[in-house]
C-alpha cells in the first residue's frame, strides 16, 4: 500500500462510523495522524482504536458542528497543538428522517438547524482553521451529495448550496494555496444508508446504475486519497460525483 500521508494531518468531521469512519482508517492506513470531530463519544473512541491498531494515532473531539460556539471552541484546541492541518474532510452531515422527506412544513428552526450542520458548518470550521491549513498548503474536502443535483428535498438543498460554498471556498482559500473539492456521493451502502432506504428500493437503485454494483465507503475513500494527494494536486473548484451512473439514468429519492 503505498505510503501518501506520512507525516500528514488528516481531519475528519462526523468520523464516528460510516464514511467518515472508512475515510480516517483509509488515511491512517497511509500514514496519516488523524484528528476526529463527531458528536457520537461512544463512536468516535471505536474509531480512534481502530486506527491505533493500523499503528497511527489519533485525537477524538467532541464537536457539534451546528453549533458555531463548539466549532470555535475545536478549532482554537486544533491550532494550539497542530502547526498545520494537511487536509480537513468536511464529512459530518444530517441525511436522515425529516430532512429527507420533502421541504413543506418544517418550520425556520428546523431549517437552521439542517443549514447550521451540513452546509455553515463546514465552511465555519474551514475558516477558523484556514492559518494551518495555509501552512500546509492544504485541502479541503466536502462532503456534498447525489441529492444535490436534483434537490427535492431539505437534504439536496443543503447540499446544493454546499456546493456552491465549496467552489466559493476554492476563490477565496486559493489566495492562501488551500485547494477546495466536493465529493458528491451516490447512495452509499453505509450503515445509516441501509436503514434508510428499504431493500425493495436498494434492488431499483443498482438496476438503475451503469455500474451493477452498490457502492461502498471504500469508494468514496478512493475518491477522497486522490483528490488529498499529490496525484490529485491540480484539481480545485470542482464537486466530483461519484454513483455509478446513477444521475445520469434519472435517479430520484
Ligand atoms: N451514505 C451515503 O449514501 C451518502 C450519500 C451522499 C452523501 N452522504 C454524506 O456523507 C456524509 C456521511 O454519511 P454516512 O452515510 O456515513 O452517515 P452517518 O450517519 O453514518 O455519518 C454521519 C456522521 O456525522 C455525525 N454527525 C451528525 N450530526 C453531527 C453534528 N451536528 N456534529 C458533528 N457530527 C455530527 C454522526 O454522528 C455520524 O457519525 C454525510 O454528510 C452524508 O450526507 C452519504
Amino acid at each position: 500500500m503505498p505510503n501518501r500521508f506520512t507525516g500528514k494531518t488528516v481531519l475528519v468531521t462526523g468520523s464516528a462510523g460510516g464514511l467518515g469512519r472508512a475515510h480516517a482508517l483509509a488515511f491512517a492506513g497511509e500514514g496519516a495522524r488523524l484528528i476526529l470531530a463527531d458528536i457520537n463519544e461512544a463512536g468516535l473512541a471505536e474509531s480512534k482504536a481502530l486506527i491505533e491498531a493500523l499503528g497511527s494515532s489519533a485525537s477524538v473531539h467532541h464537536v457539534d458542528m451546528g453549533q458555531e460556539a463548539d466549532i470555535a471552541t475545536f478549532a482554537s484546541a486544533v491550532l494550539a497543538t497542530h502547526d498545520r492541518i494537511d487536509v480537513l474532510i468536511n464529512n459530518a452531515g444530517l441525511h436522515a428522517g425529516e430532512i429527507a422527506r420533502g421541504f413543506f412544513g418544517l418550520g425556520l428552526a428546523k431549517w437552521q438547524h439542517f443549514f447550521a450542520v451540513n452546509t455553515f458548518g463546514p465552511m465555519l470550521l474551514a475558516e477558523a482553521l484556514r492559518p494551518a491549513l495555509a501552512r500546509a498548503k492544504g485541502v479541503i474536502i466536502n462532503k456534498c451529495s447525489m441529492a444535490s443535483y436534483n434537490p427535492a428535498t431539505a437534504y439536496g438543498i443543503t447540499k446544493a448550496s454546499l456546493n456552491i460554498f465549496t467552489h466559493a471556498m476554492a476563490q477565496q482559500f486559493g489566495a492562501d494555496e488551500i485547494r477546495c473539492v466536493g465529493i458528491a456521493p451516490g447512495l452509499m451502502e453505509t450503515e445509516a444508508a441501509l436503514q434508510g432506504v428499504d431493500p425493495a428500493n436498494w434492488e431499483r437503485l443498482k438496476a438503475m446504475q451503469s455500474v451493477k454494483r452498490q457502492g461502498t465507503a471504500q469508494d468514496i475513500s478512493n475518491l477522497a486519497l486522490f483528490l488529498a494527494s499529490d496525484e490529485g494536486s491540480f484539481v480545485n473548484n470542482q464537486v466530483i460525483l461519484c454513483d455509478g451512473g446513477n444521475q445520469m439514468r434519472g435517479f430520484r429519492f
